[in-house]
């Protein structure tokens, strides 16, 4: 896909997740504009940039490119941002709508005790922004006949937390989804399309921060790429979480779950044939272990742990050396 010729809106993306659609936008081909409330916000989380500025890192890249300060809860701010890259860039194709997060503090969020003012600027940063913004671009993408929108909502719009924490948040981006579909009804005859994305917990310098302040650890579940279900050896590598964010990157830890007895499983040959007691051999060495393979370690070897798994629970266990086994003959 070529988006060579194409201008971009991204807010929020002075760091994190926003910096990451604007920079692939730019690397698509597209010319990209930055909106934040601080454009310099990067450093706060520690998010190390390769130029003075996203904007900088797009221009590197051979796209044009401007950073406006704006805050995305004023409407005329948001205004002012849209009609300031119309005027700068002629047009805007794509305004993905990325400024936002769960900004307020997780104590005394739940559903029955948090603040008016703790609402009010969560859905202000959430939702309100949105609609600012796509209110703010809908007439010139109207007039072109064309522009795509992406506003951003999130897993905690369609799932609990426990306790209900943050609840207000979850129910902010709820409402970002909603919007979308109604923006969607309306505008697709005028050639705009409407989507919304809804990341899960995404590892931006913003949530690792988080984490070390509170003390917790990050454990973050990923599907594997196709490949492989390709490759005879079928155990998990780390390639294989390409296309997962940057998992293999912001890891401390990666571990992978293979089982061959499951791959073994489903390619029984046909009874009775020399390749079927082949098969049952490799069954029997295979049957109810599980291995967890370490693919990275920052700070401690790599490696596999070979571990007893009951199928029947999915329950991983310790495995006992065959020295130790009990003898079942
Ligand atoms: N990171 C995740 O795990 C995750 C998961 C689900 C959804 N999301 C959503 O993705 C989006 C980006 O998340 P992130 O983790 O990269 O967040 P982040 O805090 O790292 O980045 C948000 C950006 O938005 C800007 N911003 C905040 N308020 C603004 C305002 N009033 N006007 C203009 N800009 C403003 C910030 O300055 C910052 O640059 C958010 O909408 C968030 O709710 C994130």
């Amino acid at each position: 896909m070529s988006l060579q010729g194409k201008v971009a809106v991204v807010t929020g993306a002075a760091r994190g997740l926003g910096r990451a659609y604007a920079l692939r936008l730019a690397g698509l081909g597209a010319d990209v504009a930055i909106i934040d409330v601080d454009l310099d916000g990067a450093a706060k989380f520690g998010e190390s940039l390769t130029a003075p500025s996203v904007s900088a890192e797009i221009k590197a890249l051979g796209r044009k490119s401007v950073g406006i300060k704006a805050d995305l809860t004023k409407r005329s701010d948001a205004t002012a941002a849209i009609d300031s890259v119309l005027a700068q860039f002629g047009k805007i194709d794509i305004l993905v709508n990325n400024a936002g997060g769960a900004i307020t503090p997780p104590e005394n969020s739940k559903p029955s005790e948090v603040s008016d003012d703790d609402i009010r600027l969560t859905f202000d940063v959430n939702l309100m922004s949105t609609i600012y913004c796509c209110q703010a671009v809908v007439p010139a993408m109207k007039r072109q006949q064309s522009g795509v929108i992406v506003n951003t909502s999130s897993t905690a719009g369609r799932s609990v937390a426990p306790g209900g924490s943050l609840s207000h948040y979850g129910v902010s981006k709820a409402a970002v989804t909603h919007y979308t579909r109604n923006l969607a009804a309306e505008l697709g005859p005028f050639g705009i399309r409407a989507n919304c994305i809804a990341p899960g917990v995404m590892l931006t310098a913003r949530i690792k921060a988080l984490a070390k302040e509170l003390n917790v650890p990050i454990v973050a579940l990923s599907q594997l790429s196709r490949q492989v279900e390709n490759r005879d050896d079928k155990r998990p590598q780390l390639s294989d979480l390409r296309e997962s964010g940057s998992i293999e990157q912001d890891a401390d830890v990666v571990m992978f779950v293979f089982r061959e007895e499951y791959y073994l499983s489903n390619k029984e040959p046909r009874p009775g044939t020399d390749d079927h007691i082949k098969w049952q051999t490799e069954m029997d060495a295979a049957h109810g272990k599980a291995e967890i393979i370490i693919g990275k370690q920052r700070h401690g070897p790599t490696g596999t742990v070979n571990l007893q798994f009951d199928a029947a629970v999915t329950r991983f266990d310790n495995l006992a050396r065959d020295d130790q086994a009990i003898d079942q003959h």
